[in-house]
């Protein structure tokens, strides 16, 4: 399904983004790995490899300036080609609207919005010039296309998410604009929101105990076991399929948007929620 084609994913040293990594792979494709930390992103790189495939890893910050760049011109040169962009990486940072501090705001604005944004310019020339190329020829064209990550805190809001809600929300105007201007090369852009995936964003805090240093502060991940006990409660009712989505079934989500038998479905919000908010 993807031999031959090249994916850059961000965030892919663990969770969804790890699981979609190893997936793509394992359907031909070869994946350029980022994470912020090099022993991540290459574990990821390592196990495709591992398995028969191909895979380079490329630590560094997506909010970084500069580096959307590095990481297409790595994909381009060690690859040779890009075809597909998945804008993954990311964390939360939450708390009440009215006790979000800017510093906080901000911080989830760029690593949710404005980096994808930037990936998705730095991704420009190399998919539109290659698609413009092969247009120009009369050939087949090719499979490339954007997926960015969204949730349903975008869609619906979520209490303590104001931040984060309002950058998944960003990104689906994003998502469908950048479908309407690159639609006319066949490039194609989507979005995949998750409601409720098991990952070390969901978990208890105070069980896993798991941060990220975000400018010398340490932002802590996961929700409080209060509230995670509540949600846990009523799973039945607020998930129609009961439980939370696996790593693997979500980035099952990204690799069925991204394929070429998604050819003709751009500008599109794939829910995989397991049915929550229908
Ligand atoms: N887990 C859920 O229920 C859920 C729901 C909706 C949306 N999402 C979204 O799915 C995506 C993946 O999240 P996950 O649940 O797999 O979390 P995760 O913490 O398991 O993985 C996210 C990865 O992104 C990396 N990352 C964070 N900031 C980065 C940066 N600035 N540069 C490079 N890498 C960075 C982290 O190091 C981490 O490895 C995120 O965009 C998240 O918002 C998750």
């Amino acid at each position: 399904m993807f031999n031959n084609q090249v994916v850059v994913i961000t965030g892919a040293g663990r969770g969804i983004g790890a699981a979609a990594a190893r997936l793509f792979a394992d359907y031909g494709a070869a994946v350029v790995v980022n994470d912020l930390e090099n022993a991540m992103a290459e574990e990821t790189a390592r196990a495709i490899r591992a398995r028969g495939g191909q895979a380079v890893a490329l630590a560094g910050d997506v909010t970084e300036p500069g580096f959307p760049e590095r990481l297409m011109q790595t994909a381009v040169d060690r690859c040779g080609r890009l075809n597909v962009l998945v804008n993954n990486a990311g964390y939360t940072w939450d708390g009440m609207a009215h006790k979000i501090a800017d510093p906080q705001w901000q911080a989830i604005l760029d690593v949710h919005l404005s980096a994808p944004f930037r990936m998705i310019r730095a991704a420009a020339p190399h998919l539109r010039e290659a698609a413009a190329a092969e247009m120009e020829s009369g050939a087949g064209m090719s499979n490339r296309c954007v997926v960015n990550v969204s949730s349903t805190s975008g869609l619906h809001g979520n209490i303590g998410q104001a931040n984060y809600a309002a950058a998944k929300m960003g990104i689906v105007g994003l998502t469908k604009t950048i479908a309407r201007e690159w639609g006319p090369l066949a490039i194609r852009c989507n979005a995949v929101a998750f409601g409720f995936v098991d990952t070390r964003l969901t978990r208890a805090q105070e069980v896993q105990e798991e941060s990220i240093e975000i400018d010398g502060r340490e932002v802590v991940l996961g929700i409080p076991q209060k509230v995670r006990s509540m949600l846990d409660k009523d799973i039945q009712l607020r998930i129609p399929l009961g439980r939370p989505a696996s790593e693997d079934e979500a980035a099952a989500g990204i690799v069925l948007i991204a394929s070429p038998l998604a050819s003709y479905i751009t500008g599109h919000v794939l829910e995989v929620t397991g049915g929550m908010g229908i």
